[in-house]
């Protein structure tokens, strides 16, 4: 059986609970392996695919990460909607350690990333202005009031390249644009998901404040994943409410026709 949604789990969540697994998949493409094998099964009914971002035991740093495999494999197997979860940094002291936040804008600051299935005579430049589906995200916002898990939608993410943390200058600076959240995954995922005509939702988990608190040390990865283990189960209920809601509602939004309008390479010319 197929899965419409596709979830992709961060740091400190590496499965997915309450999932009666069907089966696993290595999947094989065109760019290579993914992270690792997908997880295939039911949750609360709802047939869904998971994988872990960074493969089992978190073997790849951010920058390793083969983001097209992972999205080619998820694809693959009948993902429509892709809701992914991350740790981040908060940039804004009112988003606090422990707290969910709904990605709702990117600035990407990423260099040395595959961020595109394009090129090598296939041109496409889809719409990017609106990066995460409006549609998954709102669920997601409802159905975290209904948890009544504090959650705040349409936060800024500003995604860096890593894999060491930033210096408090690039902290304040972060913090000067008016960004909310720093990460270092979900920017290159949200380009792929839109070039592969998928929704993508991104939960975010604060995890720690960044560098930008002078009466602070700087955030290390060993605090990340101790508050990232003491709130996952957030997630997990967010996301077991969200998917079987999701997998009963038809797809709404303009996600699945994103390469209409933004192919450039003339038809002919596609083999
Ligand atoms: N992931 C969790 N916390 C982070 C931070 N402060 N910077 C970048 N990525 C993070």
């Amino acid at each position: 059986m197929n899965a419409p949604i596709g979830i992709i789990g961060g740091s400190g969540l590496y499965r997915m609970e309450g999932l009666s697994l069907d089966r696993t998949e290595l999947v094989q493409t065109p760019f290579g392996a993914p992270s690792g094998p997908v997880h295939l099964g039911q949750l609360d009914g709802a047939p869904v695919a998971f994988l872990a971002r960074h493969g089992e035991g978190h073997r790849f740093t951010p920058s390793e990460v083969n983001y097209r495999a992972n999205l080619w494999a998820l694809k693959s197997l009948g993902v429509e909607r892709l809701i992914s979860v991350s740790a981040v940094g908060s940039l804004q002291a009112r988003h606090k350690p422990g707290e969910l936040r709904l990605v709702g804008q990117f600035i990407d600051k990423t260099r040395q990333r595959k961020d595109t299935f394009f090129g090598e005579g296939l041109v496409a430049h889809v719409s990017f202005a609106e990066p995460v589906c409006a549609h998954a995200t709102a669920a997601l916002l409802k159905a975290g009031q209904s948890l009544s898990i504090p959650i705040e939608d349409g936060v800024t993410y500003v995604c860096m390249e890593g894999p060491a943390f930033s210096t408090r200058a690039e902290s304040r600076l972060h913090q000067s644009w008016g960004a909310d959240l720093i990460g270092m995954t979900q920017v290159t995922e949200a380009r792929l998901a839109r070039e592969a005509e998928l929704c993508y939702a991104c939960i975010a988990l604060v995890t720690d404040y960044d560098a930008w608190r002078e009466e602070e040390e700087g955030v290390d990865a060993a605090s990340v994943l101790e508050v990232m283990h003491a709130n996952v189960d957030k997630a997990q209920r967010l996301l077991r409410k969200v998917v079987p809601q999701l997998s009963c509602s038809p797809r709404s939004c303009a996600c699945g026709e994103a390469l209409k309008a933004a192919l450039f390479t003339a038809p002919e010319a596609v083999t």
